[in-house]
C-alpha cells in the first residue's frame, strides 16, 4: 500500500506576504497523505521555517542545476536547496522542457544530481495535445522515462516520485478523466520495473478539490502535483484531504 503524496507547485507566483499568509492559513489536520509545498526559490527558507513550526508538510524546489557549483549565473544547486532544508525537487516540468528547452537527457542529469545529495526528485512526464491527438502518449512518456532509466540503477526509482502531467491539462481546466489518467499511470508503473509498485505516481493537470477524489480512487494514482489550485491554502488542503 503506497502512501499518498500531494505536492503544491506555486510556479512563479506569490510574494512574501502571500507566502506568510498561505502557511498561516494551511490547515492539514486529519490529512493522511504526505504533503509537499514547492514555492519559488526566494521563499524556500520561509517555507522551511513554516514546515518546522507546523510539522505537517515538507518543502520542495521547482528546479535545480545539473551542475554542482560554479560559473552558472542564475542557477541554484542541489546543495543550496539542502541549505534551505528542502527534501523534494521537481525535475523536468513541461514548462521547463518547453520554455527553457530542457531535454530528457538534461532532466535525467538533474534527477541524478538530486539523488546524489538525498533530495527526492519529482520527475515530470507527459505529452502535448498534438502528441496525444496523434496517439503518441505512451511513446512520449516511455521516452522521457527511458532517459532516466539509462543513467540510474532500477532501485533508484524507489527514492523518487513520478508525476504524469499531460501538457494539455496543465492550466487549462481540462483535467484528464480518471480512467485516462489511470491507464497512463498503470503504463508508467510497468516501465519502472520490479520496484514500480513502490513508487508514488502523481497526476498533475487542473486538479481541484472537486475532482481529486475521483482521480485518487484510481489504483495507480497515488496523489497529485497541483498548480493553480495550490495557490489557495483552503483549496489545496481540500485536495490533500481527498488523498487517503
Ligand atoms: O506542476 C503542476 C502543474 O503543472 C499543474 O498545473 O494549474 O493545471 O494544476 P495546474
Amino acid at each position: 500500500m503506497r502512501i499518498s503524496l500531494v505536492a503544491a507547485n506555486w510556479k512563479m507566483n506569490g510574494n512574501r506576504t502571500f507566502a506568510e499568509r498561505f502557511f498561516t492559513d494551511l490547515e492539514l489536520e486529519s490529512v493522511s497523505a504526505d504533503v509537499v509545498v514547492c514555492p519559488p526559490f526566494p521563499y524556500l527558507s520561509l517555507a522551511a521555517r513554516a514546515a518546522e513550526e507546523k510539522g505537517s508538510f515538507a518543502v520542495g524546489g521547482q528546479n535545480l542545476s545539473h551542475e554542482p557549483d560554479g560559473a552558472f549565473t542564475g542557477e541554484v544547486s542541489a546543495h543550496m536547496l539542502l541549505d534551505c532544508n528542502v527534501r523534494y525537487v521537481i525535475v523536468g516540468h513541461s514548462e521547463r522542457r518547453s520554455f527553457y528547452h530542457e531535454t530528457s537527457e538534461l532532466v535525467a542529469k538533474k534527477f541524478v544530481v538530486a539523488q546524489a545529495v538525498n533530495l527526492i526528485p519529482i520527475l515530470c512526464v507527459g505529452e502535448t495535445l498534438q502528441e496525444r491527438d496523434q496517439g503518441h502518449t505512451l511513446e512520449v512518456v516511455a521516452s522521457q522515462l527511458q532517459a532516466v532509466k539509462a543513467v540510474i540503477e532500477e532501485d533508484a526509482w524507489k527514492r523518487s516520485v513520478v508525476a504524469y502531467e499531460p501538457v494539455w491539462a496543465i492550466g487549462t481546466g481540462k483535467t484528464a478523466s480518471p480512467e485516462e489518467a489511470q491507464s497512463v499511470h498503470k503504463f508508467i508503473r510497468t516501465q519502472l520495473g520490479d520496484v514500480g509498485s513502490k513508487v508514488q505516481i502523481l497526476y498533475g493537470g487542473s486538479v481541484k478539490s472537486a475532482n481529486a477524489s475521483a482521480l485518487f480512487a484510481q489504483a495507480d494514482i497515488d496523489g497529485a502535483l497541483v498548480g493553480g489550485a495550490s495557490l489557495d491554502a483552503r483549496e489545496f488542503a481540500g485536495i490533500c484531504r481527498a488523498a487517503v
